[in-house]
């Protein structure tokens, strides 16, 4: 619920901290005053995110789908092991904070394995967060663009999480408690390779774990990292959720896609593969530092 993280918010205008009297909006000592929606998710934001980043109704709705379908299990499985490790080698009782967290499902399955903390749910898409706000008993939801400093207090979460969404590291690492663990999850190359050259799909940079590795490694120690494979048997309806969720929806043509998913064989083995990167927060940034004072 809302309630449960509203002490690890701060007002994105004053700094200061938000409450909220019964069912009404939040707000902080100064009077700023934020809307909580009917469906239980609070909006920060201010003014507008950058256009085309937030996932649309259609790409959420087949999020779900995809998601509920069961074929990205083991992913979750993965998750929420690397998460636990993660959060119990954290000093303190901190929050999971779920970056670009979508529906909220793999917030949902870390938190069922942490008993008593905590999660919070960011992202740009209120559809995306009509859902993640009925993840989980103990999660409250948060509309927010990752590209602005997070309306989060200083080190007030054990984990962040972020699967397949942008990454703001120097956030990242300010809303951390010191040892804290930030877990990565990105397509690895390969990933649906089945479907990029008949459906047009867009294809996983082969340098991209190199640069996540070159813009995180200010902020963070590298963990180990875990290579999953995921074989999968897809219907016809499945092959357009699984596209209809990802990037590659808002590069083809919707009256194109079904007929080239109806060249495809029914059902079709589709692999997926992730990597599963764990970070540990640096003590500080290492940057920017001012030596001999
Ligand atoms: C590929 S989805 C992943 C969702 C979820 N983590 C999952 O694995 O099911 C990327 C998510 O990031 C969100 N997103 C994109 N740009 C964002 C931004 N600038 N700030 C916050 N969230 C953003 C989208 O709305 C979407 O829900
Ligand atoms: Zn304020």
């Amino acid at each position: 619920m809302l309630d449960d993280v509203l002490g690890l918010l701060r007002c994105p205008v004053c700094g200061e901290g938000l409450g909220r009297s019964a069912a009404g909006p939040v707000r902080c000592a100064a009077g700023h005053s934020f809307d909580v929606a009917r469906q239980g998710y609070l909006n920060l934001l201010t003014g507008a995110p950058a256009p085309g980043t937030a996932d649309t109704a259609a790409m959420v709705a087949a999020r779900e789908g995809f998601l509920a379908s069961g074929h990205y299990a083991p992913l979750t499985q993965a998750i929420t092991t690397a998460a636990t490790e993660l959060v119990h080698a954290a000093p303190g009782n901190g929050c999971v904070v779920d970056v670009g967290a979508g529906t909220g499902r793999h917030l949902g399955a870390v938190l069922d394995a942490l008993p008593g903390r905590v999660g919070l749910a960011l992202d740009v898409s209120k559809y995306a967060l009509r859902r993640a706000a009925r993840a989980h008993p103990r999660a409250g939801a948060v509309v927010w663009d990752v590209w602005r400093p997070f309306p989060v207090a200083d080190g007030v979460a054990s984990l962040v999480l972020d699967v397949f969404s942008p990454r703001n590291a120097a956030e990242f690492h300010r809303v951390l408690v010191p040892g804290g663990g930030l877990l990565v999850v990105t397509p690895a190359p390969g990933h649906l390779r089945e479907l990029a050259a008949p459906l047009g799909l867009l294809t996983v940079d082969e340098r991209k774990d190199e640069r996540l590795g070159q813009a995180l490694g200010t902020w963070f120690r590298a963990g180990y990292r875990t290579d999953l494979t995921v074989p999968m048997l897809l219907t016809h309806e499945q092959v357009a959720a699984v596209v209809g969720m990802g990037p590659s929806a808002r590069h083809i043509d919707p009256a194109e896609l079904p007929v080239r998913i109806a060249t495809l064989p029914s059902p079709v083995e589709v692999t997926a593969t992730f990597h599963v990167s764990r970070y540990i927060r640096r003590a500080d940034s290492g940057a920017g530092e001012s030596v001999g004072e």
